[in-house]
């Protein structure tokens, strides 16, 4: 089974943070209820940046920190929802941007806040199929053009944002599930041409699934690779809502402290929330060679996955 090596990972935010007192200044809300009720306290909001200018950004940051030649990038890949265009895709903007080389498979995938584990899936895949060495990774989001700021039960939990990764193949453990069950009822949003294109959800419903198929998705990645969390290092699960994330983390005795969480700064930053997680761990130097981390993404589709691998 071949696995990934992370080469470099960055990120990028907007100028702009707003806080929960923010937005009760506009909506029926206040700091205490988010705070207790989803454990946001900031998120980041654009105003000049857009959701191709994010990936862009976070895209130049991991390649500043890779030290490669760009034209082994063999792949650019952008996990999103919500771009400006609907054609063309962001991964073709950042191909542009970056003057990264023309021989290059440059798409977008939507698949919600599942989108860079898809990403990362398929990334994967083209390492071993293509005759360049890297694969570039971006989950890029401005969430913020799909919210309605008049509806409270959403425009609270979402913030704006892009992670980076750039991976190569490497002989490590990795094993990944994805799944999907079609529902377009509980967690929404119209596509082009459909009127205004908000956001919408039924909150407690996608609260049950998250916490049932997160714990299954853990279980599944450690049941694969014959582990338990003892062999982790870390976890990092799609950050949607701090309840979420702890209804979890309380089933394994002894090892809560592998889960990590920054929702209280990013709020849900869909397919960003993991890559910039990993950003984060890389940058404050907690990732290092030969640790297990398992990530775990679900969201709207429904989809979810989870993967374990060796860094
Ligand atoms: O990334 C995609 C996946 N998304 C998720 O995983 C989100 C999953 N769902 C959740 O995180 C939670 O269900 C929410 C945070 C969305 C809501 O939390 P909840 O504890 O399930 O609250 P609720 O929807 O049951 O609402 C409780 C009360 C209601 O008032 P009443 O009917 O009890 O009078 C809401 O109207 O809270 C009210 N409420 C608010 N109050 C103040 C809803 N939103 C707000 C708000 N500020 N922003």
């Amino acid at each position: 089974m071949k696995g990934i090596q992370i080469i470099s990972t960055g990120r990028a935010l907007p100028k702009q943070v707003v806080t929960n007192d923010d937005l009760g200044r506009i909506v029926d809300t206040n700091d205490e209820w988010i705070t207790t009720r989803t454990g946001i306290k900031t998120r980041y909001k654009c105003e000049d940046e857009t959701c191709i200018s994010l990936a862009v950004s976070a895209a130049k940051a991991a390649i500043d920190k890779a030290h490669i030649d760009k034209s082994e990038i063999g792949a650019v890949i952008v996990a999103t929802t919500s771009s400006e265009y609907a054609f063309p895709s962001v991964a073709c903007m950042v191909q542009k941007e970056l003057g990264l080389d023309e021989e290059i498979t440059a798409f977008d995938i939507s698949s919600a806040c599942t989108g860079f584990l898809h990403a990362l899936a398929v990334g994967r895949a083209l390492l071993g199929t293509m005759n360049k060495r890297y694969v570039l990774l971006v989950g890029s989001e401005r969430m913020s053009s799909l919210l309605d700021y008049t509806d409270r039960s959403t425009c609270v939990l979402f913030g704006d944002g892009a992670g980076a990764a750039i991976i190569g193949a490497s002989d490590n453990i990795y094993y990944q599930k994805s799944w999907a069950r079609g529902n377009d009822e509980v967690l929404s949003c119209p596509g082009a041409g459909q009127g205004p294109s908000f956001l919408s959800m039924k909150g407690n419903d996608v609260f049950r699934f998250a916490v049932t198929v997160l714990k299954q998705a853990v279980d599944e990645a450690l049941k694969e690779a014959g582990m338990t969390m003892d062999d982790i290092d870390y976890c990092v699960c799609h950050q949607a809502n701090i309840r979420i994330i702890q209804h979890v983390q309380k089933q394994f005795v002894g090892n809560e402290h592998k889960f990590f969480a920054n929702i209280d700064r990013y709020g849900n930053t869909s397919a960003a929330s993991i890559p910039i997680a990993i950003d984060e761990l890389m940058e404050a130097g907690k990732l290092k060679s030969g640790m297990k981390v398992i990530c775990v993404g679900f969201g709207a589709g429904l989809t979810w996955s989870s993967v374990l691998f060796e860094l």
